[in-house]
């Protein structure tokens, strides 16, 4: 796996690389996809919402059931062993996955949104006071909005937005400013919205000049593109294991170790002490300090499994597919419909992932939407919790559909004969 220079995808290499996954044999590994939606094939287009799960996965999880199970660190009998080798083997294949300088960095959490709110609660708490000032985008979804809203009507935080161009970029042109005086910059790495890949490092690079730290939400960008968070300039790094093949209930917060020592815990119970005596309590040490009860064992082992199937992909291969389906949505679709249809964010599919919001003749996505859904085409319509973004965009609602590793030009055809049918169904 190469390291990424930048978020920019632009820069990188799997942009000029040959699209060469086998889509066909990972259609294969999904068993979901050989099911039927109203008599049509599946056609999955809501991959940004949550992926779907190759076999793989679903075996690694039934298989920990089967052979493994019992709780974590915790007992000393061997099955107890097995459960907590399992879950440890899975936490340093996501560190080596995304490039944590150790294992002890990776954070287990509930999803992307608890990740978020542990930086918000307990490095937030623990570092802003009234009148200092965070920094967040337009672009952001509601998983980075809220916490930081939440944080600053406790403590009378300031929150400053960069704005976005016309095509749904960010604005940097008063970026200093904006820094100025900041303590923390959370952006995120790819819209789930608009696709757009924000440049990170050269954002993070800014922020780390004015004294700010930096947390990325990559939620979008961990299922889809080679990551490395040295490389990328983060200080937080947030996903979920459900966009990226893995089962749903498992996320990660990765920060520097540094960090992550000087942070209070964020919930209090087993598993996150050293001792407790009737007089309060000692941390354990890092990451275990932020794992409070019982941890989704079985989903952390799925996640691996999740890792060891991307990995097996390569993430640039995977980088380069995604770029050439959505050029080839882009182009495909532009040409068929026209001004019919509005595709938001960057024009250049190399800017982007795999991910597009539009419009279509006026008809209102949730329309769009059921009507697709009878061809057997699922995509997501609505304001993609990213509301903040829907009004700078100056719509209420997009429909977006958004593809992975298993899907091909035919399920692009299939949108477009599907989205033909609502012309004719909505022709008035
Ligand atoms: N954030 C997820 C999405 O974009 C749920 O659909």
């Amino acid at each position: 796996m190469s390291v990424a220079p930048t978020s920019e995808a632009a820069d990188r290499d799997p942009a000029a690389a040959a699209d060469d996954l086998d889509v066909a044999a990972i259609k294969a590994d999904f068993p979901i996809l050989s099911t039927t939606a109203h008599g049509h094939r599946l056609v999955f287009l809501d991959s940004a919402a949550s992926s779907q799960k190759p076999t793989q996965v679903i075996a690694a999880m039934d298989d920990y059931y089967e052979t493994s199970h019992a709780n974590v660190h915790r007992a000393a009998y061997a099955l107890a062993e097995a459960a907590t080798n399992a879950m440890e083997v899975a936490r340093a294949k996501v560190g080596r996955f995304i490039g944590a300088a150790s294992a002890d960095e990776i954070v287990f959490t509930k999803n992307a949104t608890e990740s978020l709110n542990l930086v918000a609660r307990s490095w937030g708490a623990a570092n802003l006071a009234a009148g200092d000032a965070v920094v967040l985008t337009q672009l952001e979804h509601h998983a980075d909005i809220v916490p930081w809203q939440q944080l600053a009507a406790d403590r009378g935080v300031e929150i400053r937005w960069v704005p976005l161009t016309h095509d749904g970029r960010l604005d940097l042109a008063d970026l200093d400013r904006l820094l100025d005086g900041a303590k923390l910059l959370a952006v995120s790495a790819m819209s789930n919205v608009v696709g757009t890949i924000t440049p990170v490092r050269r954002l993070a690079d800014a922020a780390h000049a004015a004294g700010a730290l930096v947390c990325v939400d990559a939620c979008q960008y961990v299922p889809h593109v080679a990551t490395d968070v040295a490389a990328l300039g983060a200080d937080f790094l947030a996903f979920s294991g459900h966009k990226m093949l893995g089962p749903t209930g498992i996320g990660v917060l990765w920060a520097r170790r540094e960090l992550l020592e000087d942070m209070p815990p964020f919930l209090g119970g087993g598993g996150m002490i050293l001792d407790v005596t009737l007089d309060g309590f000692t941390p354990a040490a890092v990451p275990h300090k932020f794992e409070a009860g019982t941890p989704p064992i079985a989903e952390i082992v799925g996640l691996g499994a999740a890792v060891d199937y991307l990995t097996n992909l390569g993430m640039d291969r995977v980088r380069a597919h995604e770029i050439s389906m959505t050029d080839y949505a882009m182009r495909s679709l532009t040409d068929r419909f026209g001004d019919d249809l509005t595709i938001y964010g960057p024009t250049d599919p190399a800017s982007r992932g795999g991910v597009m919001s539009f419009a279509f003749k006026g008809i209102h996505p949730h329309d769009i939407s059921q009507v697709l859904d009878q061809h057997g085409v699922c995509v997501r319509p609505g304001h993609h919790c990213a509301k903040p973004l829907m009004r700078a965009l100056g719509v209420g609602a997009t429909a977006r559909a958004s593809w992975y590793v298993y899907n091909d030009e035919a399920d692009i055809d299939a949108l477009g004969d599907a989205l033909a049918d609502t012309d004719r169904f909505f022709d008035f």
